[in-house]
């Protein structure tokens, strides 16, 4: 009898977003779990995975779901995700995160590149982009096998709230969007539409722009609602890329990706369509933009160069 190995994906902090991407990817038994938190925490990350596996008789799922706080268990990951770190709290934004995420980060990056060294490494810290960096280095990784969280999250935002606004299924309306995890991202009306209807023929532009801000301020309207980040919306956008990879499905989702002059950037990693497939970004989906467009992508990276000088200043060892 031939047997097709299972996938096997490693999530790092098991806190609201890892948790919950455990949760999404055994719902889809996509692989073996695995979900690592700091010593303080392995009851934490043992109890929640001993909960979630129990869920397997109930939900269909035939996966091992392991909590640990041992780099060990993550040898052989397909995919590594990276959720450790600081959420925001109200009155904060991600990039305030970043004097206490960098050190998380590096260390993780340390570990993930002695203990799972061929993995696809998602990261969903924040602050996003420059957390990506930061992994880039501190890996050593191919770019093709480091990438960010935030364009799945933020557009799938986006298309809630252009669903409810037209009163159709969230299923039926495709959209795209560019640039950095943060409130200059850009949201792309242009390519946005009810099953190929553009909705710039459905909505009006007030709307349409009220749709985009709220997209744009998505991450903090739930920060002001709850007092913490989101996590069941990141975790199932993370968990969309990972199920890319594993299934070597070759999906265009907007990641933060590396750019070599794509969009007319290079050396930064920023939100951009994005193939994913068994090799991770496998290529970055490029086209024309208009003038507006351009001037708003550029913004917002340059915004994400900022962020990255504040790492290399922090540690010029990853410069
Ligand atoms: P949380 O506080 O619930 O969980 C974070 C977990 O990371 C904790 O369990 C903590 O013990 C763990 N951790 C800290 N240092 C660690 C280390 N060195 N090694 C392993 N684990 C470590 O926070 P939450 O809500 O899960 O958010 C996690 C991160 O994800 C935050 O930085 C947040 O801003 C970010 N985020 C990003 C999103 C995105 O779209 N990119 C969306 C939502 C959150
Ligand atoms: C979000 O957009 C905080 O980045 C997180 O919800």
């Amino acid at each position: 009898m031939s047997q097709t190995r299972r996938a096997k994906i490693s999530i790092i902090g098991a806190g609201n977003v890892g948790a919950t991407c455990a949760h999404w990817a055994a719902s889809k038994e996509l692989g073996d779990i695995v979900v690592l938190d700091i010593p303080d925490k392995e009851g934490v990350a043992k109890g929640k995975m001993l909960d979630l596996a129990c869920c397997g008789p109930i939900e269909r799922f035939d996966s091992n779901i392991t909590g640990t706080s041992d780099y060990k268990d993550i040898a052989g990951s397909d995919v590594v995700v990276v959720t450790a770190g600081l959420p925001r709290k109200p009155g904060m934004s991600r990039d305030d995160l970043i004097q206490t995420n960098v050190k998380i980060v590096k260390s993780v990056s340390e570990n993930i590149r002695e203990y799972a060294p061929d993995s696809v490494v998602i990261i969903v810290s924040n602050p996003l982009d420059a957390m990506v960096y930061t992994a880039w280095k501190a890996t050593g990784f191919p770019t093709n096998r480091i990438l960010g969280q935030a364009g799945a999250l933020d557009v799938a935002r986006f298309r809630t709230f252009i669903a409810w606004e037209i009163g159709c299924s969230v299923e039926d309306v495709t959209a795209l969007l560019l640039g950095g995890h943060g409130d200059d991202m850009v949201p792309l009306p242009r390519c946005t539409s009810v099953h190929g209807v553009p909705v710039t023929d459905l909505l009006s532009k007030e709307t349409i722009d009220a749709c985009v801000e709220r997209a744009k301020k998505g991450g903090g309207e739930v920060v002001q609602l709850m007092g913490t980040s989101a996590w069941y919306a990141p975790a199932s956008g993370t968990i969309q890329m990972v199920e890319a990879i594993v299934k070597d499905k070759k999906r265009v989702i907007p990641s933060a990706a590396y750019l070599d002059g794509e969009f007319g950037r290079k050396g930064l990693f920023v939100g951009v369509p994005a193939m994913l497939g068994a090799g991770g970004v496998e290529k970055i989906v490029e086209f024309k933009l208009t003038d507006e467009e351009q001037a708003l992508f550029n913004a917002s990276a340059d915004h994400v160069e900022e962020l990255v000088g504040v790492v290399k200043k922090m540690f010029p060892e990853l410069a």
